[in-house]
């Protein structure tokens, strides 16, 4: 198993905050928010891992991550020059992946619950993890059917479909990234990964489970600062 953290994008919803450094850097309480994704890949026991960064502060991920020595494991890094959707990530990945499966996990999620296992038992096929949210247009969600089986996905929908939002973590296998050169470019010219998730789902090989903990996309003020208030809790639990 690879590992994938996607960490571009310019972070304009959180201005002026990242005029000086990248979305994933800022602290969300004691770290930068990079590290907890990182955590998570650490923790399923993943040991080679390929950091995505926008090109304005790649040095400063350098920086602060390094070759991967400290934590046990070997990093890679790669430019993406232009935010354009979450599915070249598997382009931009391709060397890198090469035969293996591939967890990704994008850099301004943040988790609580343990799927080291999942990973760890991940074959073959699509794995994704879903969350009840309150405004799910934000992002890409499933609808499922009586038994929980994934039905359909859109990738932000104008009509509501189901308050199930599709998370920043997902395990695929090799095969993704044929999948992600077959993708086109939705209407906000963007490759989606929710292309990626429909062409597992076609071939009804996509498993979508529930998330129990919570789930926080870092990407907004509100949410930013949720994300800190989480860990802070979380730390103070653990101090006890
Ligand atoms: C992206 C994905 C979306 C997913 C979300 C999770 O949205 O396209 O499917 O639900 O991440 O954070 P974006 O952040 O690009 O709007």
């Amino acid at each position: 198993m690879k590992g994938i953290i996607l960490s571009g994008g310019y972070g304009t919803r959180l201005l002026p905050l990242t005029k000086v450094t990248s979305k994933q850097l800022l602290p969300v309480y004691d770290k930068p928010m990079i590290m907890y994704p990182l955590e998570i890949l650490l923790k399923a026991g993943i040991k080679d891992i390929l950091i995505i960064v926008a090109p304005d502060h790649a040095g400063d991920y350098l920086r602060l991550l390094g070759s991967g020595k400290e934590f046990g494991v070997r990093f890679a890094y790669e430019i993406q020059d232009k935010p354009e959707g979450l599915a070249t990530a598997f382009l931009i990945g391709e060397n890198f992946i090469d035969d293996d499966n591939v967890t990704m996990i994008l850099g301004d999620n943040i988790f609580e619950d343990d799927v080291a296992g999942t990973i760890r038992n991940f074959k073959s096929g699509g794995h994704i993890f879903a969350k009840e949210v309150p405004d799910p247009e934000r992002f890409g969600v499933v609808k499922f059917d009586d038994q929980m089986n994934a039905m359909k996905i859109e990738e932000k929908p104008k009509e509501h479909l189901s308050n199930y939002a599709i998370t920043g973590l997902y395990i695929y296998d090799s095969r993704v990234v044929e999948a992600a050169k077959q993708a086109k470019p939705s209407a906000r010219g963007e490759l989606e990964i929710t292309e990626l998730h429909n062409w597992y789902l076609a071939k009804q090989e996509l498993k979508v489970d529930i998330l129990k903990g919570e789930w926080i996309d870092a990407g907004t003020f509100e949410t930013l600062f949720r994300a800190s208030e989480l860990k802070r809790k979380k730390s103070q639990i653990s101090n006890k």
